[in-house]
């Protein structure tokens, strides 16, 4: 203030380089430090990364059901979600993966330690009425002097359509339940009803410090 009214003279330019000076300043300020401006952007592209995935599972499905009903449909999604999960973390270089609230593939589905405290947060998140759509579930967690990883969940729930394998005995053919019976003899991944929580979406990548 001081500075502008004794430059009174030449007060309207000499202003608008003080602006320029302090956004310039601002700008290199941001960009020098990798701190939360950084790491607000890798948490906005592991949402939308775990968005992709839940949005290429569903339509896969949904294409292979049209095309050849539940039964074909089985193999589909046993080799096209790890592979989806597989081009999504090349891409991004991030590791995506997908797990249940009671599994159907024992070495792929089942939760790990962390996995299984997001569920039981998405369980009564739910329960408390919150929308899965709206929640996640996101830790930073120090895995080494210098490293940083990024954990995050996003809820998969059961739609309608899913039902032909993951709901009740009346809703699955005696087809369907043959091969998943040959498949998955230790399937616990039935009785869901939609709406219902199905597992969640999980991405994990490292951050800078
Ligand atoms: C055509 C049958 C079929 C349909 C329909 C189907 N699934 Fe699955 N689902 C499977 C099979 C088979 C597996 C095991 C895949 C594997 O071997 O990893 C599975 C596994 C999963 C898993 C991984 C955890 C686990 O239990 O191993 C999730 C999560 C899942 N399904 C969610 C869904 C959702 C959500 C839908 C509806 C949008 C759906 N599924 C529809 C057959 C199906």
């Amino acid at each position: 203030m001081y500075i502008m009214l004794s430059q009174k003279h030449t007060g309207i330019s000499f202003t608008f380089k003080l602006l320029v000076v302090g956004l310039l300043l601002s700008v290199l300020n941001a960009n020098a430090q990798p701190g939360p401006g950084r790491n607000e952007l890798a948490m906005q592209e592991t949402r939308d990364i775990a968005a992709a995935m839940l949005k290429e599972l569903s339509q896969t499905l949904q294409a292979a059901m049209v095309d050849g009903g539940a039964v074909n449909a089985i193999g589909v999604c046993k080799t096209k979600a790890p592979e989806i999960a597989m081009s999504l973390s090349m891409k991004h270089q991030v590791q995506v993966s997908r797990v249940g609230t009671r599994a159907r593939n024992p070495d792929m589905g089942v939760p790990n330690e962390w996995q299984t405290k997001a569920l039981a947060k998405f369980e009564s998140r739910i329960a408390a009425g919150d929308k899965p759509y709206d929640i996640e579930y996101v830790e930073v967690i120090k895995t080494g002097a210098y490293d940083l990883e990024l954990r995050y969940a996003k809820p998969i729930v059961l739609q309608p359509m899913c039902t032909a394998c993951h709901g009740s005995p009346e809703q699955i053919s005696p087809e369907v339940k043959g091969k998943l019976a040959k498949l998955y003899p230790n399937d616990k991944a039935v009785n869901y009803k939609p709406g219902e929580l199905r597992g969640a979406v999980i991405v994990s990548r490292l951050l800078s410090h």
